[in-house]
């Protein structure tokens, strides 16, 4: 059985695409944790956020980070803020290769700009809190085994760069 392979890093920084790339090339599951949540609680991100709070969000995101990371052959992309509960980052390490994908502020400000579904966003200044959360994050997603900066990179380019990093493993 092989590791998972887990893609870590902010919103925007290309986590959902390229873990998709990632799961056709290598003909490998893919599971996105967002969209899983999504799918079992039968409504969006922004409405669990809104009515039940994010620490309910967060205890969905830590069952399901369990649940995969028990499971091999995966290719997991992470919501940007699974890195907040080190027993997400020990799970998550225990069955995988970690990837930090990583992005410039300005970078993740274009390509989030529709922050409807992106609750943490939806703010009057979205680029002082996307500095302000990736300060308070940086350090947790470098304990990542390898990164990729995606900033100015396409999808297949970064999806390529770690199939090369994964084999050289
Ligand atoms: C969050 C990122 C989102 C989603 C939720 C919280 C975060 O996922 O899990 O809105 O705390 O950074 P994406 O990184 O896939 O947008």
């Amino acid at each position: 059985m092989q590791k998972n392979i887990v893609l870590i890093g902010f919103m925007g920084s290309g986590k959902t695409a390229v873990g998709r790339a990632l799961g056709r090339q290598l003909k490998r599951e893919f599971v996105d944790l967002d969209e899983l949540i999504v799918k079992r609680e039968g409504r969006a991100i922004t409405e669990i956020f809104a009515k039940s709070g994010e620490a309910c969000f967060r205890q969905k995101e830590i069952e399901l980070v369990k649940e995969f990371s028990a499971q091999g052959n995966l290719i997991i992309s992470c919501g940007g803020g699974v890195v907040l509960a080190k027993e997400n980052l020990e799970n998550l390490k225990r069955g995988g290769t970690l990837v930090f994908l990583k992005a410039a502020p300005k970078v993740i400000l274009e390509r989030t700009r529709n922050a409807s579904q992106r609750p943490l966003l939806n703010v009057a200044e979205p680029e002082e809190k996307i500095k302000e959360l990736l300060a308070a994050r940086e350090p947790l997603y470098l304990q990542a085994d390898f990164i990729v900066d995606t900033s100015h990179k396409s999808v297949p380019e970064v999806a390529q760069e770690i199939i090369k990093h994964i084999q050289d493993e």
